[in-house]
């Protein structure tokens, strides 16, 4: 199928154009089609007020719709239309207006909504208590922010002050936040460029990729890609840290466990620290509290975020081990809303129910059940040239038949299933990335399954 309407057509990093990032473009000409076929007078005056006073930017204002309600998997908009949210910005792990959740949020709301610098509180006590002993190995040291980047920026603030280095080895493609540090150490075209100098010392290497992999794997990755980093480590002599998403969400890449013994290694034998960004990621989507489980390693430091707050408040956590607690006469964070009360009750809520409701796995379960209807469709609908699943984190990879990138297929698969009430998001131009609550139910699952396989059905029929 030929690629012209996405307005995706200009060259990247990776040959790729700005709009193969962290989700999908507020200014297509499909998104305006969508719009023309199902936005009323009241929500165009809505959508028209907010492209007034906001500032435009990439990827959110002018925005698409409005919404006016978020409960369980659903989100309802202006109009009353329903979506299933697979999309969620990854924080609704436990389902919107979770019933344990809001009435922790609202007890801290009714006894300390605000607990000012200074002092502590019992909920960021318990908070900092329960991730240290969920935490594998020696990670046992928290500090709290109001969002992933900070939380990012507080990781490279204590490398540098642990280690008296500065550089860093990240990867290409990646997203680490959209602060200047945290892009200096990203990897999107769409948030680096023409913004001016960035950090200095910030290295990147292609990242563990295995469908695009610069060292030819084809599938079958030989983690070479690791080599590279090792190879940058022992040229350098004086990297703070690798700083790594330990599974890329915007396009769901999940390395081999053989990609992190070897840079777990590398990063012991070169004195740099790993940190490991599992902002999206932790938390329960990929089945396990922290996605590096699945690696059978343990990083320096972990940062997570989104879920954390059950979809209710901005919080985020930087998770380090015990010896690199050496910068008490600085300040790392200093965030007005540190030890947030409502964010912690939050987050104890969530972590409460992952363990009460199973939602580990559920997880589980839910991409076992995805991977086999994709499976499924996939073998009638060629489009689909790749799924890629780990927990219920699912990134569907549309290719045209000459292997390309199908990105006008991904945005009108997007389109039409938001058209029938599903909605999620598209990473690197041509992967629906499906994030679905872990509190759907099997029939809940099975519905938006069917709006996806008419969507790509119908796609595909196009030619
Ligand atoms: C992998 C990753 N890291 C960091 C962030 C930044 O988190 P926040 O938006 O809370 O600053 C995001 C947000 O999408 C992310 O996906």
């Amino acid at each position: 199928m030929a690629d012209t309407k996405s307005g995706n057509q200009g060259p990247g990093p990776r040959g790729l154009s700005d709009a193969s990032s962290e989700g999908d473009v507020n200014l297509s000409a499909r998104r305006a089609e969508w719009q023309t076929a199902h936005i009323g007078a009241d929500t165009a005056a809505v959508l028209a007020a907010d492209a007034k006073h906001f500032l435009h930017q990439s990827l959110s204002t002018p925005c698409l719709d409005v919404l006016v309600e978020a409960d369980g998997i659903y989100l309802t908009d202006l109009e009353g239309r329903r979506y299933i949210d697979f999309h969620g910005n990854n924080v609704h792990q436990v389902g919107y207006r979770n019933p344990r959740v809001l009435a922790a949020v609202r007890s801290a709301l009714d006894t300390l909504p605000f607990s000012p610098r200074r002092f502590t509180n019992r909920y960021a006590v318990d908070l900092a208590a329960r991730l240290t002993a969920l935490a594998p190995g020696d990670l046992d040291k928290v500090l709290f922010a109001p969002g992933g980047a900070e939380a990012i920026g507080m990781a490279l603030k204590l490398a540098r002050m642990a280690t008296g280095r500065h550089k860093t080895v990240s990867m290409w493609d990646s997203f680490h936040g959209a602060s200047l540090d945290a892009i200096s150490i990203g990897g999107e075209a769409l948030f680096r460029k023409n913004v001016g100098p960035l950090l200095p010392g910030t290295e990147h290497a292609p990242p563990c990729d295995p469908r695009a992999c610069l060292y030819g794997c084809g599938g079958t990755c030989t983690a070479r890609c690791a080599d590279y980093v090792d190879y940058i480590l022992g040229k350098e002599e004086d990297v703070a840290a690798v700083v790594i998403e330990t599974v890329r969400c915007t396009d769901v890449q999940i390395p081999p466990r053989e990609y992190y013994q070897r840079i777990r290694a590398s990063c012991d034998r070169h004195g740099a620290l790993l940190i490991l960004d599992e902002i999206p990621i932790g938390v329960g989507r990929t089945g396990r509290v922290f996605a590096f489980e699945h690696y059978g390693i343990v990083p320096d430091m972990v940062v997570l975020g989104k879920g954390l707050g059950g979809a209710v408040w901005p919080m985020a956590a930087l998770i380090a081990r015990g010896c690199l607690d050496v910068a008490g006469a600085q300040a790392l964070g200093h965030y007005t809303h540190e030890k947030s009360s409502i964010g912690c009750a939050a987050a104890l809520a969530t972590l409460d129910c992952l363990e009460a409701d199973g939602l580990l796995a559920r997880a589980t379960a839910i991409g076992a059940r995805m991977s086999a209807r994709l499976a499924e469709i996939r073998r009638r609908v060629p489009l689909i040239g790749d799924v890629r699943c780990i927990g219920a984190l699912l990134g569907v990879e549309l290719t045209q038949s000459d292997g390309r990138p199908a990105r006008d297929a991904a945005e009108r698969v997007m389109y039409g299933c938001l058209a029938n009430g599903l909605s999620f998001k598209v990473g690197q131009g041509n992967v629906l990335n499906l994030s679905p609550p872990l509190v759907i139910s099997d029939s809940e699952l099975d519905a938006a399954l069917e709006i996806l396989e008419h969507s790509l059905v119908e796609v595909a029929s196009l030619g």
